[in-house]
């Protein structure tokens, strides 16, 4: 392994028919770092963690990743009429390696979800969970796999102000236990400099890379044009993804 390096990522493009949703975006994340990817709708986050977990295999260009991949996907994506409790939720990374839970991982599950405030609820339906709760279960499973690399796609958004803030002091602390190196997309800038170490600003191709400290937010706004509108309503984040294109093309 290339010291220190978790994932490298070199001239990848991705092409649905026609059109590019990424192209020849390159990048290094090293271990141990906490890295907010932002951009747009239609920018190419989703696609971009697609790729780098070995979901999307139709891609030009090289992507090498050191170490186990802990994925959750955007919320919308999660099947939440699934008849399970939160703790066997929790365990499924254990049941998928097709052997025995013993009473130690049944522990350890306990202990993770009271790590992520989810103690009392072991034994709700993941589906009588609200936004927030359904995505600090899903961190403990990541978690329980043992994963070294979290890739997180929106875990913030559906959620409230008050969850957000716990969601992203659960997983700072985390991440300084476990030496984590984690990847999340948020639509939150405030949050992302508060709480990444670095930002990663895509549209279709990399915009700015780079420690949070050394970023202002008012280059952004130079970068990607209605900043502030964007990253607060969806609504506008198609308005201005649909100005970008007709910039570019
Ligand atoms: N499977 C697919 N087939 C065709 N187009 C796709 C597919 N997945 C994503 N796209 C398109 O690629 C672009 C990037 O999508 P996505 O990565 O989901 O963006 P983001 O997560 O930044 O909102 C969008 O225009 C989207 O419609
Ligand atoms: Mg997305």
């Amino acid at each position: 392994m290339k010291t220190g390096i978790k994932i490298k990522v070199r001239d990848l493009s991705v092409k649905f028919g026609d059109y590019f949703a990424l192209k020849n975006v390159s990048f290094n994340i090293k271990e141990g770092d906490f890295v907010g990817i932002i951009g747009p709708n239609g920018a190419g986050k989703t696609t971009l963690l697609k790729v780098i977990i070995g979901e999307l295999k139709d891609y030009t260009g090289t992507v090498e990743v050191y170490g186990k991949i802990g994925y959750q996907p955007q919320l919308n994506s999660v099947n939440r009429e699934f008849p399970v409790d939160v703790l066997n939720y929790v365990l499924l990374p254990v049941y998928a390696k097709n052997r025995k839970i013993t009473k130690s991982d049944k522990q350890e599950a306990l202990n993770i979800l009271k790590k992520v405030g989810l103690e009392q609820k072991s034994n709700f339906l993941v589906g009588k969970l609200s936004g927030g709760e359904l995505q600090r279960a899903s961190l403990a499973r990541a978690i329980l796999s043992k994963a070294e690399i979290l890739i997180l796609d929106e875990p913030d958004s559906g959620v409230d102000e008050m969850g957000k803030d716990t969601f992203y002091d659960i997983l700072s602390e985390i991440r300084k236990e476990r030496n984590l190196t984690i990847v999340v997309v948020s639509h939150d800038i405030g949050l992302v400099f508060e709480e990444c170490k670095t930002v990663l600003c895509l549209n279709k191709t990399i915009h700015c890379h780079g420690a949070t400290a050394e970023i202002s937010p008012d280059k952004l706004k130079d970068i990607f044009g209605k900043f502030d509108v964007w990253i607060r309503s969806d609504h506008h984040y198609e308005v201005e993804h649909v100005e970008h294109k007709e910039r570019k093309e």
